[in-house]
């Protein structure tokens, strides 16, 4: 089977790296791909975005499947665009997708199929808006309505800020129409997830549950990022009794929902949960692999992939197959300097041959430089995996690996999964 993987981050570079596994699969195109997808896979330098451009080099490939990491491409129909010319895809169509392209009609499945999330008004003018949250608790979080590129989600400290947050989206257009309208929610406390489940429309299998961290510098300080390091399972939610629960509330209702309305969603769904003791709350849906979730999630899948995948697109997904190995993985993030703002780029990575050759390094911002040497070319680099019995072990491993490459400029955080060794 010949398979098409659409993207090129570190999510992207773990799924060819485990369908490379699969005796299912015979060859690997990654469109477009970084210098990591390069070793293993062949790289195809059309953009996530071409959906004209991925189809005809799908056709003319003889492409089996088509995986689509972003958000982008599954926003703008590629499912539809590659199904219409008869190329089995995964993922959800544009009409499913919506579950993350638009909040607004996330949170109206939600309450629609008793999916528990924070309470929400939606407004499409600054003065209703603003009329609204004047005497509301603070802090108050308010969301574009559409794909913002992970910037359209404000957690206001203050009316003021609020009332700012609003005037950006609602007035200034910053997040242009998917700025069209917002959701004025209320603020949630507790410890954040994400669990990520395949589905083939009707049945529902899960994946392992992992925390992200989105804040550039240790102690979750600094600016919002697209994700700096991952672990899985967080020690708070680490039992099937509470997965399962979880999976019953939040994701079967919608999934159930969604094809009630007519727009079946097959491929991944992701429920980014808020925690808090024994309550579960939907902070948002997304319609594919986390990044950089998948990173840790992927080496702890048993189950060959490919097979999984090709269940959910003929609905034959069967939950009870999916075989997950114990223990714990830790990832951790090499970025350039500067990013989220501004970095340089074309640096040599170091290092890399002496990484253990059981830690994972998934590429994300990497090309091949003139003499085939590897170099930057984004803020996020690459993710160094490792994992192990305990998440001390875990974490251990990747550190140790980590201290062994460098390139001019990196960054990264030293405390992934440090809560769940220490106090
Ligand atoms: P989202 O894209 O909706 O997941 O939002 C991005 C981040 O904003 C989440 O990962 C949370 O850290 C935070 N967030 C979103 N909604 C809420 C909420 N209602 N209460 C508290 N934090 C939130
Ligand atoms: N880790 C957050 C995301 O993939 O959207």
């Amino acid at each position: 089977m010949r398979v098409l993987i659409v993207g090129s981050g570190g999510r992207e570079h773990a799924l060819a790296w485990k369908l490379n596994q699969s005796s299912r699969v015979s060859e690997i195109l990654v469109a477009p791909g970084n210098a990591g997808t390069g070793g293993i896979a062949e790289n195809a330098d059309i953009a996530a975005t071409d959906l004209q451009g991925l189809l005809t080099l799908a056709l003319r490939r003889h492409v089996d499947l088509v995986v689509v990491g972003p958000e982008t491409p599954l926003a703008k129909g590629i499912i539809d665009v590659m199904w219409a010319a008869g190329v089995p895809t995964f993922g959800p169509t544009q009409a499913a997708a919506r579950l993350e392209s638009s909040k607004i009609f996330a949170h109206e499945m939600m309450r629609k199929y008793g999916v528990p999330t924070a309470m929400s008004n939606t407004f499409a003018t600054y003065q209703d808006a603003l009329d609204h949250i004047n005497g509301m608790p603070m802090p108050v979080v308010i969301k574009a309505d559409g794909l913002a590129a992970g910037k359209g989600v404000i957690v206001a400290p203050t009316e003021h800020d609020a009332a700012k947050a609003l005037h950006d989206i609602l007035e200034r257009r910053i997040f242009g129409d998917a700025g069209e309208r917002v959701l004025v929610q209320e603020f949630l406390r507790g410890r954040e997830v994400s669990l990520l489940a395949f589905t083939d429309g009707v049945h529902v299998a899960p994946m392992v549950p992992s925390c992200d961290y989105k804040r550039a510098f240790d102690n979750d300080e600094g600016p919002n990022t697209g994700g700096m390091g991952c672990y899985s399972p967080p020690g708070f939610f680490d039992d099937d009794e509470m997965v399962r629960r979880a999976i019953d509330i939040a994701v079967m209702p919608i999934v159930h929902g969604m094809d009630q309305e007519g727009w079946p969603f097959q491929g991944v769904i992701y429920a980014g949960l808020m925690v808090d003791g024994d309550n579960i709350r939907v902070l948002e849906f997304n319609a594919r692999f986390g990044d950089p979730e998948t990173q840790v999630i992927i080496p702890r899948m048993e189950s060959d992939l490919a097979e999984v995948l090709l269940a959910c697109i003929d609905g034959t997904l069967d939950p009870s197959s999916l075989q997950w190995k114990p223990g714990c993985s830790v990832g951790v993030v090499l970025a350039s300097g500067g990013y989220p703002g501004d970095y340089a780029k074309g640096f040599p990575v170091l290092g890399l041959d002496r990484v253990d050759p059981d830690v994972a390094v998934f590429h994300a911002g990497t090309t091949y430089g003139r003499d085939k040497s590897i170099v930057t070319d984004g803020g996020r680099v690459m993710s160094l995996v490792a994992t192990g019995p305990t998440m001390a072990e875990a974490r251990e491993r990747v550190y140790s690996n980590v201290a062994r490459v460098s390139f001019s400029d990196m960054m990264y955080r030293t405390d992934i999964a440090l809560r769940e060794v220490c106090c």
